[in-house]
């Protein structure tokens, strides 16, 4: 043998073990999923390689493979997949690469698992609103709720709300009942101001959830906030003139009575005194 040919074999055998290498210790991820909340969207995925790194990548139905720099070749098992996924009525489909750890190390063909397909508008998570709870006057409640900002941005930057998405088929279910009773009672509505009549001088509490017609969902439903109870229609300066009239309406009684007194005695004094000097 010459020893072009021990070359030869030598490099073959480096080339092969360097496949075996890839090929077995290389794998498909396991267990993709999706979590998207409010359109905030990740994707998650188990390891089986050790020493590996992944690269995602998403494409929509009609749209090329896309990947973003924070997702390609790391060393995590998630990626933030919101700036990719901004068109809510897209089915989107994600895949891992499976590429070896040592950037050196091309990998041809490297394993790839592929992502169950997903459409925001009708998978992603609603959450609960956030509203603030007036009582202006005492037979009427009144609800602001806010507006749910989404991780769905305009072109121009600024993002969407859930009604920019969803339109009218979102609605806010209020529920609200007298605290300390259990009959509960609830109202639909488009609005962001909601005026609820209720019975003078009882406390009621009000809670708020989010309800999607279509795409058919409901958000949880908020925690309870509750009226602060006012037994009187009066404010606070008709007890002040209350008790001031009570107060001088009580010195001008002592008043009197003092200078009734006082002249009674006087009276009596004039009466005695002379029998006294006599
Ligand atoms: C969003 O995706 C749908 C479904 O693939 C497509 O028909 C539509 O043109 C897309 N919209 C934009 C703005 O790309
Ligand atoms: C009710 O009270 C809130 C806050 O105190 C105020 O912003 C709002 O203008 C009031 N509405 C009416 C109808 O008085």
């Amino acid at each position: 043998m010459g020893s072009a040919a021990i070359a030869t074999l030598a490099l073959a055998i480096v080339c092969f073990h360097g496949g075996l290498i890839s090929g077995a210790s290389l794998q498909r991820v396991t267990n993709l999923k999706w979590t998207s909340f409010n359109f905030h969207t990740t994707l998650q995925w188990e390891s089986t390689s050790k020493e590996a790194a992944y690269t995602v990548r998403v494409r929509g139905i009609q749209t090329d493979w896309k990947r973003k720099p924070e997702c390609t070749h790391i060393q995590s098992t998630s990626c933030d997949m919101t700036s990719m996924m901004q068109n809510v009525t897209d089915r989107y489909v994600a895949e891992v690469l499976t590429l070896s750890a040592d950037l050196t190390d091309e990998v041809e063909e490297p394993p790839v698992a592929e992502s169950t397909p997903i459409q925001l508008l009708s998978a992603t998570e609603i959450g609960e609103p956030n509203f603030k709870l007036f009582q202006n006057s005492s037979r009427e409640a009144r609800l602001l709720i806010e507006g749910t900002v989404t991780s769905i941005r305009f072109s121009n930057n600024t993002p969407k709300t859930l009604r920019d998405i969803y339109g009218p088929n979102l609605q806010y279910k209020v529920t609200y009942w007298k605290d300390g009773t259990s009959g509960k009672r609830d109202k639909t509505t488009h609005n962001q101001v909601v005026l609820i009549k209720v019975d003078e001088g009882v406390t009621y509490c009000f809670s708020v959830e989010i309800k999607i017609n279509s795409p058919y969902k409901y958000g949880p439903r908020s925690q309870a906030k509750c009226t602060k109870v006012q037994n009187s229609e009066y404010g606070l300066g008709f007890y002040a003139l209350i008790i001031i009239g009570t107060l001088v309406a009580l010195s001008v009684i002592i008043g009197v009575t003092v200078c009734l007194c006082r002249r009674k005695a006087a009276h009596s004094n004039t009466e005695t005194n002379p029998l006294k000097v006599a």
